[in-house]
């Protein structure tokens, strides 16, 4: 019997890939693509700004028969871009009204843990949880999305997700491309499974990384054109997948400059034609356009193969970018961009390891109750975090932008010489970090660190970490809403 069990799931492998590698080049690109709009916001009697949000369900047409069944923030599918800069006191007002508990985790921010969103931070049902903290870190593409224990994959796929743009005097002086939804325009790029009109939410048999899907969807625009009007265009990028590895790249293989990360601009910009981004980690790059042309952002097979686990063979048109026929100036892109990350001179007091392996971190499943790190503020620690497995992981750390030290022992690849949240772990690699916590501390809350292979995260690829004084103990976790 098991034989001809495992026959039959080859065989089901064999055709979800041929299914999947026969939709390119089979976008037909007739939707303008849909920029999510900015939220609003309002100052209170404080001073801070003051943003609502509500996760709620809705219908969604994302080029189904009929409108598909979505979660949204303030709508039925992603939500609003909040921004703010630098210096400012944020307070938000989340309502819940998914008809479930969840929680909204700031994906990239440097705030107390328990205004984190994390899943001690639980936002019952029909309850509002406001959140206030002040934003504090370099002009960068931060994102929020859930993070309920172990449901994070079904929230986050459902379609509660949106940007949070931090900025800065600095990074605003720059000449780069900066009017929203002009030149300057996110990309949330998400891959979905349908079953009908419905999102699918099974995982394929014999995948060990969560949903794949065989549809992209940018900003929750199936088959999506932009117009462009500048001669040089800034797209943000959101992987915004559960465990989807994209590689992006033009059709016509034109180079373009990478010129921000997940903590923000990189100190120089980097000439590319790909790049990989796993889900959970931002890219902002600046693309050149000539009057009247026409080429597609694709997503091509990685070319590590080790990466093949995670759906490395497929390949997606993603977005179809339409030059106008007169284009508007614009600046050439700066040559310095912003401080290098500079915790390489620091001492590191601390090194730990990390292991990750099947859906654990050092051998242990996430505990709500166990507090596995105790980091004390305002020291140096190096992170080391290996892939022990045979497919491909990531690495986050909440609350921090942290250095990559090394990647297998080498110097990071351009694309990691700014500040990151969020690495790439492919099977066997190897990374260094070199890890900083500041201005919090709270021995009873923990953040998190995990796997953003949200299947991995959900089935307890995560561990908790306090921030303390010096010579405090870790208390005992709390908050935490069963
Ligand atoms: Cu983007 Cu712990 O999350
Ligand atoms: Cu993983």
């Amino acid at each position: 019997l098991a034989l001809v069990l495992m026959a039959a799931g080859v065989v089901l492998v064999v055709r979800e890939v041929r299914t999947v590698v026969d939709t390119v080049g089979q976008v037909d690109f007739d939707r303008p693509l849909v920029v999510p709009r900015l939220a609003e916001s309002r100052r209170d009697a404080d001073g801070r700004r003051v943003f609502d949000l509500t996760m709620q369900r809705g219908r969604t047409d994302l080029g189904r028969p009929d409108p598909t069944p979505t979660w949204g923030v303030n709508g039925s599918y992603l939500g609003p871009t909040l921004r703010a800069n630098r210096g400012e006191d944020v307070l938000v007002n989340v309502t819940n009204e998914l008809g479930e508990d969840s929680t909204l985790h700031w994906h990239g921010m440097h705030l107390p843990p328990e205004m984190d969103g994390g899943p001690h931070q639980t936002v019952a049902n029909g309850a509002t949880w406001s959140p206030t903290w002040r934003v504090d870190q370099p002009a960068a593409t931060l994102w929020y999305h859930p993070h309920p224990h172990g449901r994070t994959a079904e929230h986050v796929y459902r379609g509660v997700s949106g940007l949070f743009l931090v900025d800065d005097p600095a990074a605003a002086a720059l000449a780069l491309p900066k009017k929203y939804g002009v030149d300057d325009v996110p990309l949330i790029v998400q891959d979905k499974k349908f079953d009908g009109s419905e999102l699918d939410e099974s995982d394929a048999p014999f995948r060990n990384q969560g949903i794949l899907g065989d549809q992209v969807l940018v900003n929750g625009t199936p088959g999506p054109y932009l117009d462009v009007t500048t001669e040089r265009v800034r797209l943000r990028l959101l992987n915004g997948s559960n465990a989807r590895i994209f590689n992006f790249h033009f059709a016509d293989d034109r180079p373009y400059l990478l010129v921000g990360s997940d903590g923000g601009l990189l100190p120089e910009p980097v000439e590319v034609r790909s790049l990989e981004l796993s889900p959970g980690e931002r890219a902002e790059i600046v693309v050149d356009f000539e009057p009247g042309e026409t080429t597609v952002l694709r997503s091509a097979p990685l070319d590590s193969s080790e990466d093949r686990a995670a759906g490395a063979d497929d390949r997606f048109d993603i977005l179809e970018v339409r030059a106008a026929g007169r284009l508007t100036a614009s600046p050439p892109v700066p040559r310095r961009l912003a401080p290098a990350p500079d915790l390489g001179g620091e001492e590191v007091v601390t090194t730990r390891r990390f292991t990750l392996s099947g859906s654990s971190i050092n051998g242990d499943d996430m505990d709500p109750e166990r507090i596995d790190v105790v980091s004390e503020v305002d020291t140096t620690e190096r992170w080391i975090v290996t892939n022990d497995n045979g497919y491909p992981h990531n690495f986050h750390i909440h609350d921090v932008q942290f250095q990559v030290e090394t990647v297998d022992g080498d110097d990071p690849p351009p694309a990691y010489q700014g500040w990151q949240d969020t690495v790439l772990l492919p099977d066997r690699a190897e990374v260094a970090l070199l890890v900083r916590f500041s201005d919090y501390t709270d021995p009873d809350t923990p953040y998190m660190y995990h796997c953003h292979l949200l299947r991995h995260e959900d089935q307890g690829m995560m561990g908790q970490f306090v921030v303390v004084r010096p010579g405090q103990e870790a208390g005992r976790p709390s908050g935490h809403a069963h």
